[in-house]
């Protein structure tokens, strides 16, 4: 499986999978193959995420885990010892630790210099962020070094990430593609179908093919065993240059599923 600043290609995601069903989930991914689990503290689900790993029998080392400081515990007061509170709750110290919002104030200097701290503290082997405009990704990155492995966003053929993806290239950072699938609607889209069609494979698979050939690492969430298995045969074939466009040229329809309220400075 091919890896983007260290981080497996194709992952699961975790929201809004909870208790026994997170387990159950986790488990599954991972003994179809899937080496890489996104969490957060706001999903309320890292002790079953962390079961869920240790369920699966799966060596904790084979298994890059990922998990996101909520915008509540962004503060000096509270973010140390949230970040503990997920490694207790995970029952590891996570592969990687993102900032999950950009504060609503917009000033992500002391965010950002605390996230640097844990990572000096050893309580993540990396460290990123996510939903980071271009400007926040820049100052993030200036701040620390050159040392933020990625941005989480949200990423799929529906929606113009340009502008953010020519940031993390400028940047040395990777993109992660979250909602990559954008809930299904992606597998809907005439282009996708015929694709699929031409490549005897099912839409999703050519949507998260069309992700990681640009070096995007996605994170679709399932409940289905068999589904995760098809999202790693994403790793398997090639889209022509004419396909990768045919699916890009669907960026028009410009579809951000997740824009909250607290975004109110914009993306850019
Ligand atoms: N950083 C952030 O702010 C942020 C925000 C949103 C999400 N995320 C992360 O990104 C993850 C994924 O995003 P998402 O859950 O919003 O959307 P998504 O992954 O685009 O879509 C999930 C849907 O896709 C279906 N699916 C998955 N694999 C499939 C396959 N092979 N064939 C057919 N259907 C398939 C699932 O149904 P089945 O269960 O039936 O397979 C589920 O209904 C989340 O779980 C979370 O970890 C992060």
């Amino acid at each position: 499986m091919d890896r983007f600043n260290g981080i497996p290609a194709i992952g699961l995601g975790t929201y809004p999978l909870s208790g026994a069903e997170a387990e159950r989930c986790v488990a599954a991914a991972l003994e179809v193959g899937i080496r890489h689990v996104d969490t957060a503290q706001m999903y309320g689900n890292e002790k079953a995420v962390g079961r869920g790993i240790a369920l699966s029998g799966v060596p904790r080392g084979e298994v890059f885990l990922v998990t996101k400081v909520d915008p509540s515990n962004l503060g000096a007061a509270r973010f140390a010892a949230s970040v503990a509170r997920s490694a207790d709750d995970l029952g590891s110290v996570p592969d990687l630790l993102l900032i999950h919002w950009p504060p609503s104030d917009g000033d992500i200097d002391g965010p950002v210099e605390r996230l640097l701290r844990e990572g000096e503290r050893g309580m993540a082997k990396h460290l990123g962020v996510s939903n980071f405009s271009p400007r926040q990704m820049r100052r993030a990155q200036q701040l620390a070094a050159g040392r933020l492995i990625c941005n989480q966003v949200e990423f799929h053929p529906l929606l113009d990430q340009s502008k953010v993806l020519a940031a993390a290239r400028e940047l040395g950072m990777a993109l992660t593609a979250y909602s990559p699938l954008a809930r299904g609607k992606c597998m809907e889209d005439r282009v996708v179908q015929d694709i699929a069609a031409r490549h005897r494979r099912p839409p999703s698979e050519i949507v998260l093919r069309w992700i990681i050939q640009q070096g995007v690492a996605a994170i679709p969430m399932t409940r289905k065993r068999d589904n995760a298995a098809s999202n790693l045969r994403a790793a398997e074939f090639s889209l022509t240059a004419d396909e990768m466009d045919a699916i890009s040229a669907l960026s028009s329809r410009n579809l951000r599923l997740i824009n909250p309220a607290w975004m109110t400075n914009g993306w850019d």
